[in-house]
């Protein structure tokens, strides 16, 4: 008798059916169903990232209810992100979104200045910007000591076609690792370099504030699979833009292994893309999700406005 007639002459039970396999998700480990609550509805936006929420109102003059925001805020942590319809608010009021989840710094670059109308927001322009770094797969500012919990875009120009925002839920690509091989992973710890594919140079024309932000950000040493503090879920952390080397690694070792996570994280199975419309805005965490822009729109203007939130 051979080995293959062995392996598949007798019958298997599910059981090992389902062992010899490659895994796949249960949906409803990462969405819900679609829900009403108060004035809005919410509903799934991707089979296993997101969801879209109609019907909310944000403006000066009227109030959001504590209920109103729990709701929100427990939805984003069990979808990744949310995406808010064109009309929810405006692009003058979109810091009132912004503080609904928590509180913006600036963070812009000389290429991603703060519009005239907030402080605490930088401007994605496609005709001022010159880092491409957000067509890359990243987490934002994953360079950082402490993470910041969710980043937010707004739609204020969107180009004839293309121009999409890609998400991948990373707790489900991670979840899709054989359990084994994902237990070794939650083991190691890797570098973490805001410098790491050459940001800074790209970021910074001048010399003096290239060197402050180098010094203001030297890299970090955290953990290659990153635990979300509010859900306990584990994270794929290490992504295309800063993670530079596994530590205690060989290079060829560390290149290998940060190959297949970045692989896992383009598995079309935990993808969301998301297509712009004006006036339409997106919030995500970035403990869950890795995302990245398309850039396929040529010379079409697009402007987005981001906030990145404490
Ligand atoms: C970002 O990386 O924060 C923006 C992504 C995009 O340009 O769609």
């Amino acid at each position: 008798m051979t080995a293959s007639s062995l392996a598949y002459g007798t019958r298997q039970t599910d059981e090992k059916l389902e062992r010899n396999q490659q895994k796949v998700l249960s949906l409803a480990d990462y969405v819900g169903k679609r829900e009403n609550f108060a004035d809005l509805s919410i509903e799934p936006y991707a089979p296993v990232a997101g969801a879209t929420i109609r019907g909310l109102r944000i403006t000066r003059n009227g109030e959001i209810g504590a209920d109103v925001r729990q709701f929100l805020y427990q939805r984003l942590l069990r979808y990744g992100f949310l995406v808010f319809e064109p009309g929810t608010v405006s692009g003058e009021d979109f810091g009132l979104l912004v503080n609904l989840f928590g509180h913006a710094e600036y963070s812009g670059t000389p290429f991603t200045p703060p519009p005239a109308e907030n402080p605490q927001i930088n401007t994605i322009d496609s005709k001022i910007k010159k880092t491409r770094m957000n067509f890359i797969w990243h987490i934002d500012q994953g360079f950082r000591a402490v993470l910041p919990r969710f980043t937010a875009l707004f739609a204020k120009t969107v180009p004839p076609v293309g121009g999409d925002t890609l998400f991948s839920n990373a707790v489900a690509a991670y979840d899709l690792l054989d359990p084994r091989f994902a237990a070794y992973l939650d083991s190691l710890v890797a570098v973490y370099d805001i410098d790491a594919q050459g940001y800074l140079s790209l970021a910074y024309q001048d010399p003096a504030e290239r060197e402050r932000q180098r010094k203001k950000y030297p890299p970090i040493e955290a953990p290659l699979i990153r635990v979300h503090e509010e859900t306990g879920k584990k994270q794929i952390y290490a992504n295309e833009v800063y993670t530079q080397r596994i530590l205690g690694l060989s290079r060829t070792a560390s290149d290998a292994l940060l190959a297949i996570l970045f692989e896992q994280i383009k598995l079309p199975e935990v993808q969301a893309r998301v297509a712009w419309h004006e006036g339409a805005a997106v919030i995500w965490d970035n403990r869950i999700v890795q995302h990245k822009g398309v850039s396929d729109y040529g010379d079409g203007h697009r402007v987005l406005h981001r906030a990145i939130i404490d």
